[in-house]
């Protein structure tokens, strides 16, 4: 097939692109390098340095595309509580002209990056996808919703096939957002620096951890789906932070102090995935243990110039 990602200069997209590539799909890479690394990019995609706000542009390129896969976001729950115009002008109208954009083109099938953070406060663990969508706590989760909305809209309005995935917590080689607010590339950082180890809730909330290579693949399984269909992409095991952080320990082989950063505002105590819609419907599950999957990211992180912006 031949698959425009969008974002695809990002942490997730760069890993997406390489799969799809791997498996013989070609892709057309779209990013503003807003926060992402043209090196990400794997040399065997067509790289166009453009915005999805760019509707004209969108239309030259999409023609031609089996699919889009959309990545393309600012992901930043801090920075969108300071800066909520331009999260929902990039996030919300740049996923609007994306889908103009594809009607226009006669592109109708889209694969879209959403977030566990639709589902606010989840009200049972593990969340199913047919569990209600909480009330948000900041201008990047109202962005997720909305943008989840307008794919909804165009399957019901124009047909259009569309897959959601909502991510829980992604983790892997290559993560290397700018501010980092994501707990493994920030314990990671800090411990090899052996510097403290910035910790908010003293490490008591639950987490489920999704491993890069495990997370591309939930988006190559779905490309020939038609209709609407939405699935968590989980591993299903809900893990304390402090007991991630036991874990990068035993395998560097040493401890460093945690700064106590206290509570951040917004954040839930508990999240995990049901993933047996996925499994169920794709045959898809996570394949790669924590433990090997924070071995991979130690080693990639050690890999960099030193020092680190934590
Ligand atoms: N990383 C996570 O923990 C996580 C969790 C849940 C959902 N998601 C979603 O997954 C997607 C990818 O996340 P990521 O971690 O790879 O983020 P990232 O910041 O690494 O990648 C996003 C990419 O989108 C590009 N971009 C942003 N706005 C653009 C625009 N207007 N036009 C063109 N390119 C633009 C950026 O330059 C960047 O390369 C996002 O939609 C995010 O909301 C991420």
């Amino acid at each position: 097939m031949k698959v425009l990602v969008t974002g695809g200069a990002g942490f997730i997209g760069s890993h997406v692109s390489k799969l799809l590539l791997d498996l013989g799909h070609q892709v057309t890479v779209i990013d503003n390098l807003s926060h992402g690394n043209k090196t990400s990019i794997d040399k065997r995609a067509v790289f166009v340095d453009a915005d999805i706000l760019h509707q004209e542009k969108l239309e030259e390129i999409l023609p031609g595309h089996d699919a889009v896969i959309h990545m393309a976001s600012l992901i930043e729950v801090g920075e969108s509580v300071k800066t909520p115009v331009e999260f929902v002008e990039n996030n919300i109208l740049g996923t609007v002209k994306l889908l103009q954009a594809m009607k226009n083109s006669g592109v109708k099938k889209i694969i879209f990056s959403s977030s566990a953070c639709v589902y606010g406060v989840p009200k049972k663990l593990p969340i199913t996808e047919d569990d209600p969508l909480g009330e948000q706590e900041n201008p990047y989760g109202i962005t997720k919703t909305t943008m989840e909305e307008f794919c909804k809209l165009y399957n019901k309005l124009f047909r259009f096939n569309v897959v959601i995935l909502r991510y829980f917590n992604p983790y892997g080689p290559g993560e290397l957002h700018n501010p980092e607010t994501h707990a493994i590339p920030n314990f990671i950082k800090a411990i090899l620096e052996k510097k403290p180890l910035p910790l908010f809730w003293k490490g008591e909330q639950i987490r489920d951890f999704i491993y890069i290579d495990d997370l591309a693949t939930a988006h190559v399984l779905p490309l020939n789906l038609t209709g609407l269909h939405i699935y968590n992409v989980g591993t299903e095991t809900g893990v304390k932070v402090r007991d991630a952080i036991k874990i990068i320990f035993d395998l560097v082989g040493y401890e460093v102090e945690t700064e106590d950063k206290g509570e951040r505002k917004g954040d839930v105590a508990s999240l995990v995935a049901s993933a047996q819609k996925i499994k169920k419907e794709l045959g898809w599950e996570a394949k790669v243990s924590l433990k090997k999957g924070l071995q991979k990211t130690i080693e990639f992180f050690k890999s960099l110039p030193r020092p680190f912006s934590i």
